[in-house]
């Protein structure tokens, strides 16, 4: 399979940033954000991969999938997406009449760097004649340059949607793309990028947790190296990781992904034992947290509500563009119920 190769830059670990006025602590901290919540109008929307207390805050919690299709149907006034950039973008993309705040600006991705718009463009340009299917992790200009988005939840069933002789560019992650590809039957052109944290689970370490817990199931998030896939028993997105174990209560797990998903994880399947696999390397106890997706913190959610900043801006141009390949995913997965957690309507706002 041909692919096309740039380097994956590291993100820088998270600092204090300047505190404006004194933050409330603890309980105060909730209360204070559940005050402005109301106050403003807001909805706040969090991925598997935030902190429990974050998740525990949110009136949403769900998968790439579910979160954008959240933001495109609420009626609230403002947004604070805690998640990653592009999740926030693809808010504001979605829903551009609304105020979108994202705790931390500096909350990236490794797929969105891999993935540069002026390189992904020529791409395109040099092969005319395929279809740009581009995973949700990349940045608006990119999206802007695609024709149809997906996610890990909807990407093989958008993939199975499409004429059989169509040619197909599938970017940034070079190991959805394959696992896709395989799954499928379907040949695709892969752009070389990679999630820094699936991509380093330690195989070793997979071997040995294995050998210690034989009964367990070995679950998988289709981000990682095909060489880690071939060990697992199931693989899929987030919210289908955590409904493989919601399924099996009481059973035991081996899970590769990002372990943000155990807070959901342990609260649908009562009983069950889940075992990360730890990242490579000496002295790496936490590669396998995504860096980005920690620097939301609950502080931050105050601090960013209370100042309405930092603010998702995008100029309209760019939404109109990037708008309409999202559109054609949420049109395409319509048939995909959704899985998260909470309910987004006036009663669960005001409660
Ligand atoms: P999903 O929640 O859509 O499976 O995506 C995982 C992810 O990597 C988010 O960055
Ligand atoms: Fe990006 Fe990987 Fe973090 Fe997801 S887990 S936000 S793909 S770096």
């Amino acid at each position: 399979m041909e692919t096309v190769s740039l380097p994956t830059p590291e993100p820088q670990r998270p600092t204090a940033a300047p505190v404006p006025f004194a933050l409330p602590h603890g309980l105060a901290l909730e209360e204070e954000i559940h005050r402005l919540r109301k106050e403003m109008n807001a909805v706040i929307l969090a991925h598997y991969y935030q902190d429990d207390e974050i998740q525990d805050i949110a009136d949403f919690v769900g998968d790439s999938l579910d979160l954008a299709r959240k933001a495109a149907a609420t009626d609230a006034d403002v947004i604070v997406f805690c998640g990653v950039k592009f999740m926030a973008e693809g808010a504001k993309i979605l829903s551009p009449e609304r105020q979108v705040l994202l705790p931390d600006l500096k909350a990236g991705c490794s797929l969105e760097d891999s993935c540069p718009p002026e390189q992904f463009k020529a791409f395109r340009e040099a092969h005319p004649d395929h279809l740009a299917l581009t995973y949700i992790n990349c940045s608006a200009e990119v999206k802007a340059l695609s024709d149809i988005i997906v996610t890990s939840t909807n990407a093989e069933a958008i993939i199975r949607q499409l004429p059989e002789d169509q040619k197909i560019i599938f970017a940034p992650d070079r190991h959805l793309g394959a696992y896709l590809s395989k799954k499928t039957g379907r040949e695709m052109l892969l752009w070389n990028g990679a999630c820094m944290v699936h991509e380093r689970f330690s195989e070793e370490a997979l071997v040995k947790l294995r050998e210690r817990h034989p009964g367990a199931h070995i679950i998988a998030h289709p981000e990682c190296p095909e060489a880690l896939l071939s060990y697992a028993h199931h693989i899929g997105s987030t919210s289908s990781l955590i409904k493989f174990a919601e399924e099996r209560p009481g059973e035991e797990f081996i899970v590769l992904t990002e372990p943000g998903i155990f807070h959901q994880m342990k609260q649908r399947s009562a009983g069950s034992l889940f075992h990360p696999v730890p990242g490579l390397g000496a002295g790496c106890a936490n590669c396998n947290n995504c860096p980005y997706m920690k620097f939301n913190t609950l502080e931050k959610i105050y601090r960013c509500m209370a100042t309405r900043s930092p603010e998702i801006t995008l100029p309209a141009d760019l939404i109109t563009r990037a708008r309409q390949p999202l559109e054609r995913m949420l049109e395409m997965s319509r048939h995909i119920p959704s899985s998260g957690v909470g309910s987004l309507g006036p009663q669960s706002l005001h409660a």
